[in-house]
C-alpha cells in the first residue's frame, strides 16, 4: 500500500489539496480532522467538559466513530449517525482542537486511522500523520501558509456559503488553534524530520497538487 501523509495547521488547504491529489492518483482521501470533529460534536451535544478527565474517559467509552466511503467521498458516522455535515461548523472545529489534546481521544482514533491506511492507497491529512500515525509513509508533506493567507481563505469560503464572517475573529481562532495544536503534550503538530516543507501562500492549488503528485513517482 502507498501512503502520503499531509500535516499542517488549520486552514493551510490540506483537505482541498489532498482531495485533488487523491482523485489524480486514484487514492483514497482520509480526513482525520473529521474524526476529531465528530468526537468534538459528541462533547458539545452532551455538554462534556473536556478538562474533566473522568468525563472524557467515560465519554470515549460511549463513542463509536466509523468511516465509510460513499461514491468515493468520506462519510463520518458517530454512533451510527452520519455527522459529515454537522462537523463543519466553526464551533466544532475549535472544540476539536481542544478534545484532540486528550489522550483517550487520540487513542480511540489511532487504530482506525492505521487500519484504513493498511487496506488502501491513501492520502491522509491531519496534524500527526507523518510524525506518529504513519511514520513510514512514502511521501510526507508539511503544508502551511501565513496566518493572514489562511484566514483570508477561510473567510472567502464562509462568504461563499452566504455567511458574514469577521476576519479578525477568524485570524484569532486560527492563532489559538495553531498554539493548541503545536503545544499539546501528545502528538503535537510539527514537521516530521523527513517531510517536505511547502508554504502555499504564493502557490496556486494546481501547482501544489502537481508538486505532491510528482513525489509519488
Ligand atoms: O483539520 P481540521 O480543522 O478538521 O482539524 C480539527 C482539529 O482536530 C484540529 O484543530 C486538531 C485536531 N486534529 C488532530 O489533533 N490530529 C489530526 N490528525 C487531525 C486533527
Amino acid at each position: 500500500m502507498v501512503s502520503i501523509a499531509i500535516d499542517g495547521p488549520a486552514g493551510a488547504g490540506k483537505s482541498t489539496i489532498a482531495k485533488l491529489v487523491a482523485e489524480k492518483l486514484g487514492y483514497v482521501y482520509v480526513d482525520t480532522g473529521a474524526m476529531y470533529r465528530s468526537i468534538a460534536l459528541y462533547f458539545l451535544n452532551n455538554d462534556i467538559d473536556c478538562e474533566d478527565e473522568q468525563a472524557v474517559l467515560s465519554a470515549c467509552q460511549n463513542i463509536n466513530v466509523e468511516i465509510k466511503y460513499e461514491e468515493g467521498v468520506q462519510q463520518v458516522y458517530l454512533n451510527g449517525e452520519n455527522v459529515s455535515t454537522a462537523i463543519r461548523q466553526e464551533t466544532v472545529g475549535n472544540m476539536a482542537s481542544k478534545v484532540a489534546a486528550k489522550k483517550p481521544v487520540r487513542e480511540l482514533l489511532l487504530q482506525l486511522q492505521r487500519d484504513i491506511a493498511a487496506s488502501k492507497d491513501v492520502i491522509m491529512d491531519g496534524r500527526d500523520i507523518g510524525t506518529f500515525v504513519l511514520p513510514n509513509a512514502d511521501v510526507k508533506i508539511y503544508l502551511t501558509a501565513s496566518v493572514k493567507t489562511r484566514a483570508k481563505r477561510r473567510y472567502d469560503q464562509l462568504v461563499e456559503k452566504g455567511e458574514t464572517p469577521d476576519i479578525s475573529k477568524i485570524e484569532a481562532d486560527i492563532e489559538q488553534r495553531d498554539y493548541q495544536d503545536m503545544n499539546r503534550e501528545i502528538a503535537p503538530l510539527k514537521q516530521a524530520d523527513d517531510a517536505i516543507y511547502l508554504d502555499t501562500s504564493d502557490m496556486s492549488i494546481d501547482e501544489v497538487v502537481e508538486f505532491i503528485s510528482s513525489k509519488t513517482k
